[in-house]
């Protein structure tokens, strides 16, 4: 089999929708894995719209069972696997550290971590036989600068950096890349994650990602290309190099812009 194939979790809906997209523009062929079957449906026939195959596989990420499978069937369907992108993700409720209740971190961590930490060990045994692969891991300029009331997200989304930092290392001999993605805010259907949320919440995030001039297919596009160039670290967003630039010359005056009233 000489096609490249990639599988994307949460590509149902927003940048991973827009990610399988892109590839398959490219003439990829893509696994299509979310919990939401009827978006995702929708997906596979865009992806065959564009002359590209495409197969949906039910996945939830929080499932240690559920990726086997999906790894599973990309194998039996393909005998490849050349790109994981571990995008599936939500966002929990805001608030302050003694307001937010712990289900909401347990869910934080469950599938914004635990889903890309199972993602990539499933995947990697499989990189390994092969000789190489790459993973792409979606974290969130929220897991390297400081927001505050975004306690639960952004521990989760740092994890993710740190966790893509010691894999890009460890995997670095077996030929296997390793990107994390961190993007700010662009509009997607992400709000609709929100559970146990103060009343208003979703429409703060509507409204903030409606600004945001950077979408998803822009942000797709430059997956696709760091993949190809084997990139680490992919921001985005312009502004997002002003504050991690600031935060990593000095974490005194980071804390004290960041702080001031
Ligand atoms: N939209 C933004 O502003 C933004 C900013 C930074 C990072 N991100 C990250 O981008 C990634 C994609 O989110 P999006 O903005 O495209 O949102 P989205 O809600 O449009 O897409 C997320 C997809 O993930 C799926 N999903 C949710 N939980 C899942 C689970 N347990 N198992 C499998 N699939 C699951 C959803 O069904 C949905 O299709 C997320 O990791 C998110 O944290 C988004």
């Amino acid at each position: 089999m000489n096609k490249k194939t990639v599988v994307i979790t949460g590509a149902s809906s927003g940048l991973g929708k827009a990610t399988a997209l892109a590839f398959a523009r490219k003439g990829w062929w893509v696994a299509v894995a979310d919990i939401n079957q009827e978006r995702g449906d929708e997906t596979v026939e865009e992806i065959k719209a564009l002359g590209s195959q495409a197969f949906f596989q039910h996945c939830n990420v929080a499932n240690s069972e559920d990726i086997q499978a999906l790894h599973d069937r990309c194998l039996e369907e393909w005998t490849q696997i050349d790109v994981l992108i571990n995008n599936a993700g939500i966002v929990s409720a805001l608030g302050t550290i003694d307001r937010v209740p712990m289900v909401e971190w347990q869910r934080a961590m469950d599938i914004n971590l635990m889903g890309v930490v199972r993602g990539c060990s499933i995947f990697t045994r499989t990189f390994k036989e092969q000789g190489g692969g790459h993973i792409v891991n979606v974290a969130s300029i929220a897991g390297l600068i400081t927001i505050p009331t975004m306690t639960s997200y952004s521990a989760s989304k740092a994890a993710v950096v740190s966790l893509s930092e010691m894999l890009r290392a460890e995997l670095k001999h077996k030929n296997i890349g390793v990107t994390v993605v961190c993007p700010s805010l662009f509009r997607t259907n992400l709000s609709e994650s929100l559970m146990n949320a103060k009343e208003g919440q979703q429409e703060v995030i509507d409204r903030e990602m409606e600004k945001s001039t950077v979408t998803a297919d822009d942000i797709a596009e430059k997956i696709v290309t760091a993949v190809k160039n084997n990139q680490f670290m992919l921001l985005p967003h312009k502004t997002s190099w002003l504050h991690w630039g600031l935060k990593r010359l000095s974490t005194n005056l980071y804390q004290w812009v960041i702080t001031r009233k």
